[in-house]
């Protein structure tokens, strides 16, 4: 077979374990509680809810989101991905229209924007919370915009009030990403409730998990809620469960509206119960290694700008991200014993498609752009350690003194 690598020094390593001189970018921490989990969602058999109303893992999860967040309605469903592109469905967005979203992400806001066929149109973003500028926002609102998507990147909040104060002015939809950061906070409450609606993703490393890809809408407008699920289960509403049940069958269900399969699957839903009760401790012991990480860096005294954290977020740190024009240098340099990894390295606006599609070009987003060139995400999970986060900070120390 063709070797996939041409750096060996930039292996891929997600695979790896920790050990005693090599620390990986992520390490779920998986118990007895979720095994036991699957085979309790395999056994039972059900496998896939048919129907939001069947007593199952799905509706048992979605109910305790709703508890954990705060939120009248949460649809489980099979990925933070599936999530975005039923709130544009769900609000008819579509050829012609607009929708806002920053460039410095993973490239489902944007793919999912595009897919609606609508443009996406971007919003540089802060240097310091790596989140939408909202003083930006405006400028680049026009008469065919329909909704703005703003990313809590990384487990930080993006201005959510100020947000939903000019979409509100705009009338515009928001729909808050926040598949990075479930569980994190915006002055003093859970994300998801701060927009229209909310989506999260609970896929292999994000900060709880399922043993697969999972996602959330969450709302509190039941008839959105409503419509989502039904998009994601081939539209089937009153009509469909009604006619189900009549005795004469020829033509007795119509499915309410055209939707398609994004249902998850029940073993993980299961999972996904388990980890969501360990994800508040979760994210409080990232919130501690983060402030150790910060502490320590700050001490080197060097060019790294750590993280920051605004006082109107409760950052749950999926990733922490620090700065430094020397991000390459430094990551080959840590390689052997540190994985790190720059998130994202190339903005959304400068990827294939949207750059050949839209003609954007380097400049349009200077922020977003040097932040591409610079960030650098460090070992961050629950089961890291303290000495783990010395050991990072060690070799950093170790570049900077070389
Ligand atoms: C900002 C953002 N939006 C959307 C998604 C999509 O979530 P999923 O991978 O569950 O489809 C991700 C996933 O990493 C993300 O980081």
């Amino acid at each position: 077979m063709a070797a996939l690598r041409t750096n060996p020094q930039l292996q891929f390593v997600k695979y790896r374990s920790k050990s005693r001189d090599f620390i990986p970018l992520y390490e779920p921490t998986i118990t007895e509680e979720m095994r036991q989990a699957v085979l309790q969602g395999f056994d039972e058999r059900l496998w896939i809810r048919g129907s939001r109303e069947w007593d199952s893992q799905g509706r048992r999860f979605e109910e305790e989101v709703c508890q954990f967040i705060g939120c009248k309605y949460a649809v489980n469903m099979t990925s933070g991905t599936a999530a975005l592109l039923l709130a544009l469905k769900a609000w008819g967005i579509g050829p012609g229209d607009e929708v806002i979203t920053a460039p410095n992400t993973f490239p489902a806001p944007t793919d999912v924007i595009m897919w609606t066929g609508a443009t996406p149109v971007y919003v540089d973003i802060e240097l310091d919370s790596y989140c939408m500028d909202v003083s930006k926002v405006e400028a680049a609102i026009t008469p065919r915009t329909k909704a703005i998507m703003p990313v809590d990147a990384h487990g930080h909040a993006a201005d959510l009030d100020a947000l939903m104060e000019i979409a509100t002015r705009h009338n515009l939809h928001l729909v808050d990403d926040s598949c990075q950061a479930i569980g994190a906070g915006y002055k003093g409450s859970k994300l998801g409730t701060h927009g229209h609606c909310a989506t999260f993703s609970y896929t292999r490393n994000k900060p709880m998990f399922c043993g697969g890809d999972g996602g959330l809408l969450v709302t509190n407008d039941k008839q959105l809620a409503e419509t989502i699920w039904m998009l994601a289960n081939h539209g089937r509403g009153p009509r469909y469960y009604e006619g189900s049940m009549a005795e004469v069958a020829y033509r007795a269900l119509e499915h309410e509206i055209s939707g398609l399969n994004f249902r998850q699957s029940e073993v993980l839903s299961a999972v996904a119960r388990v980890t969501l009760r360990s994800l508040q401790a979760w994210n409080e012991r990232r919130r501690e290694l983060a402030a150790r990480y910060t502490r320590l860096i700050h001490a080197l005294d060097t060019d790294i700008a750590p993280p920051q954290e605004k006082p109107y977020a409760w950052h749950s740190y999926w990733r922490y991200v620090i700065r430094t024009p020397k991000r390459d240098k430094l990551r080959l340099f840590l390689s052997k014993h540190v994985e790190t990894k720059p998130t994202y390295h190339t903005p959304n606006h400068l990827d294939r498609v949207p750059r050949t599609k839209y003609g954007f070009k380097e400049g349009d987003f200077p922020v977003s752009e040097r932040y591409a060139r610079e960030n650098l995400a460090l070992p961050m999970y629950p089961a890291l350690t303290e000495e783990d986060v010395d050991f990072v900070v060690g070799r950093i120390e170790a570049f900077y003194r070389s």
